[in-house]
């Protein structure tokens, strides 16, 4: 075979992945798990984390949905980095793992094109608005970093959790208050919360019970 002409089909090959890498938008959860992570963590291959499977999750959930992060983009063991397609973003390897942990979210997803320019993070509408109640428990608000508080609610789903903030739910108000805030700002503010709660699990888990 021709060395040179190779070259030039590798060389090609490249572009058209960079340039699909940098065009591409970033995928929803749903689209991404399909895609890429179903192969081993539908079935559980080589000791996977299976979709939906709470009791497998929790204990790794426990490092917190960062640390998560961090080895679904390196690798981890048996977890190929990037789940071995190296196109896929680090937002979109956090929205697959949330995907995973809650699969009930599929619906949500469909607010993905809101999802696109979000105006806070989830920590700063946290800081602006959420803490309020959610740092000291006001009128029975789960308490930012309560594992166990928020364990019993994560059980709906990301979707279900969404919906209640998003439309209100006993004390809590709709949208925090905060009527101009879109469906996915909202989401990031519960996936900060959440992730809290997931690092204070893992000091809980550290520490001999009180
Ligand atoms: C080739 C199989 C394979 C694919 C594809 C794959 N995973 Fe995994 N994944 C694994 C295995 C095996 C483990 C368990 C590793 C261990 O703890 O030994 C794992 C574990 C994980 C963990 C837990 C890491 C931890 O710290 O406990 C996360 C998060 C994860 N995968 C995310 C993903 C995401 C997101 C995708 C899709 C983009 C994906 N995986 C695709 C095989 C795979
Ligand atoms: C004025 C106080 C207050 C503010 C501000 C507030 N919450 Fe809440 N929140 C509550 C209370 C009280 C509950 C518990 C309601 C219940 O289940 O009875 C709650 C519950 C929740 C739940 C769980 C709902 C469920 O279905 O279990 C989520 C999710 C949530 N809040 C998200 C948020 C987000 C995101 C913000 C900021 C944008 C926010 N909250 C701001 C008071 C508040």
């Amino acid at each position: 075979m021709n060395k040179s002409f190779c070259m030039v089909a590798m060389s090609s090959v490249l572009v058209i992945m960079t340039s699909s890498a940098f065009a591409a938008k970033d995928r929803t959860g749903a689209e991404v798990v399909k895609a890429v992570c179903t192969s081993c963590h539908e079935t559980g291959k080589d000791g996977a984390p299976k979709i939906g499977d709470l009791a497998a999750w929790g204990p790794r959930m426990a490092q917190g949905i960062k640390t998560l992060t961090t080895h679904a983009v390196q690798g981890y063991r048996g977890m190929p980095a990037h789940g071995g397609e190296i196109k896929a973003t680090d937002i979109e390897l956090s929205r697959a793992i949330i995907y995973m942990i809650t699969p009930k979210s599929a619906a949500s997803e469909g607010m993905n094109t809101s999802m696109a320019i979000p105006k806070f993070t989830g920590k700063d509408l946290y800081a602006k608005r959420c803490q309020e109640c959610h740092a000291t428990g006001k009128d029975g608000a789960p308490k930012t970093g309560d594992a166990k508080a928020w364990g019993a609610r994560m059980e709906k789903g990301m979707d279900g959790l969404i919906a209640s903030a998003v439309n209100g739910h006993n004390k809590m108000p709709s949208r925090g208050g905060l009527a101009t805030i879109s469906d996915a700002e909202v989401k990031l503010a519960i996936e900060f919360m959440i992730s809290k709660a997931s690092t204070s699990f893992a000091k809980q888990q550290a520490k001999p019970q009180r």
